[in-house]
Order: structure tokens, then sequence, then C-alpha cells
């Protein structure tokens, strides 16, 4: 059976409504969730644990938390300039509507994260390769390749990392900020895979191809931000390092299955 012209446009129309609709969900969505940073208990309950032993134990733990803090601060900066560059970028109505959420939602996380960096007495040593990572993000060619590693990736990867910190910190407005966070970035990450479906749908194999090779040239980068740690952190090293590998060997999976469901192959090597 031969499809017309008709037949052909009649077919995108549909995949196109299907498609903005998704994204009309997530923005509907994204709306009802969206929250104010006021409504953490600020004042009523601790910003960080506190830890328990002597005072030099106690400090070594409290510039440990301010290390995380830092790196989360370091991470929702970054996240607020894509955001902004996907709003701008994007060619879909429906995805401009959603990406303005987004950024909202990025912008409130780092004012979640100054609030708390303020009550723990400031930032102290940023990630590099956490800094290199953002830039090289935020010069990519094309919004395929954008959306891909910082929506359908790095924010899926991250949301494991969140629950983590919660129950390492229980009954802290870190522990608070991370449990909003992980449920923001759920809708910033599934929102990701539905648009990027749609902007592959349209893209020739030369963008799948761009897609593999920044995966690809990233990844020791990324694998670098995983492991490294900050002088507060430096005492951790030894006992953290088999859990690090673990870490990086999972998210390395990661990335390769996420790769096979958009029909890539993201070859990662430790080399
Ligand atoms: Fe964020
Ligand atoms: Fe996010």
């Amino acid at each position: 059976m031969s499809i017309d012209v008709a037949d052909t446009s009649a077919v995108q129309a549909a995949t196109a409504k299907v498609t903005a609709e998704g994204m009309q969900r997530y923005y509907q969505l994204a709306k009802r969730q969206a929250w104010d940073v006021r409504q953490l208990s600020w004042g009523q309950i601790v910003p960080v644990p506190e830890g328990t032993g002597s005072a030099e134990k106690r400090a070594r733990r409290h510039s440990m938390w301010r290390s995380v803090v830092t790196q989360q601060l370091q991470a929702d900066l970054i996240a607020v300039q894509l955001s902004v560059q996907l709003l701008c970028a994007a060619p879909d109505e429906e995805a401009r509507l959603y990406y303005t959420t987004m950024t909202a939602d990025e912008a409130r996380h780092t004012e979640a994260w100054l609030k708390l960096a303020h009550d723990v007495g400031g930032t102290c040593e940023p990630d590099p390769f956490l800094e290199k990572l953002g830039q090289l993000t935020m010069n990519v060619d094309t919004i395929e390749e954008k959306v891909f590693l910082f929506q359908v990736a790095f924010e899926g990867l991250v949301i494991p990392r969140f629950h983590q910190i919660s129950s390492a910190a229980p009954n802290t407005i870190l522990a608070e900020i991370c449990n909003k966070l992980s449920i923001d970035d759920g809708i910033h990450h599934g929102s990701g895979v539905v648009y990027e479906k749609l902007l592959l749908e349209r893209a020739n194999g030369k963008t799948k191809r761009a897609i593999e090779r920044a995966a690809r040239e990233m990844w020791p980068l990324f694998m670098q931000h995983l492991l490294w740690r900050p002088r507060e952190r430096a005492w951790a090293t030894s006992s953290m390092r088999s859990r690090d590998l673990q870490l990086v060997e999972s998210q390395r999976q990661e990335v390769i299955k996420i790769g096979r469901d958009f029909e890539m192959d993201i070859d990662l090597s430790y080399s």
C-alpha cells in the first residue's frame, strides 16, 4: 500500500499533536508541583546533621556537609543556565512553555541552596570537573545534544544521589530540599525523554552520531566528577573508594542503557 502526500502529512500532524500534548502534560504537572522555598522548615529543624563526638570530629563532619551543599549549589547554577538556553532554543511552543517552568524550578533550587549555604557558614571549594562538564554542555552545537546530556542523562543520574543524601541527613533542611528536588528532577528528566524522542524523530542520523560522540567525550570528565573529593572530604577518600567505583560502574551502565533506549550506541570505556 502506498502512502500519498496527504497521508504523510496527516501522520506528521498526528505525531506532532501527540508529542505536543506530552509536553503540555509536563507543563501542567510542573505548575501543580511548583513550591516555595519559604515552605521549608527554616529555623525549626537543623540545616544539616550536627554529628556527635569531639568538637574536632563535629567540625570535620560539618565541613563535609558544607561541601555537599556547595556542589549542589554549583550544579543548580549550571542547571539554571542550561534551562534558559533550552527555553530560548526550543523550536516548539509547548516545549518553550514547559521550559519556563523548568527555568523557574532551577532558579528556586538555587535559591534554596544559597539560603542553606548561608546557614552552614558559606560555600567551600567547587568541583572543577563539574564546572567543565557544565561548560561543555552549554557549548554543544545542537538542542538534541543538550536535551540528551542535561535532561535525559545528568538529571536522570542525579535522582538516586538526592535519595542517598536525604537518607544520610534525616530531619534536616538538607533532606527537605533533596526530597523536593528528586520530584522536580523526575519531571525534568521525564519531560526531557519525551522531548528528545520528538526532536530525534525529526533529526537525521548525523545528530545521533553527534550525541554518541559528545557522551563519549564527556564520560572521562563525568567519571572524574564522580570520584572527585574536595579537601573537606579528602579524609574519606580511601574508605569511599570502592563505593565510588561501584557508583561509576552503575552510572556507566545506566548511560549505555539510556543510549540504547534511543537506538544509540554509547561506548564508554574507562581508558
Ligand atoms: Fe535543579
Ligand atoms: Fe533539574
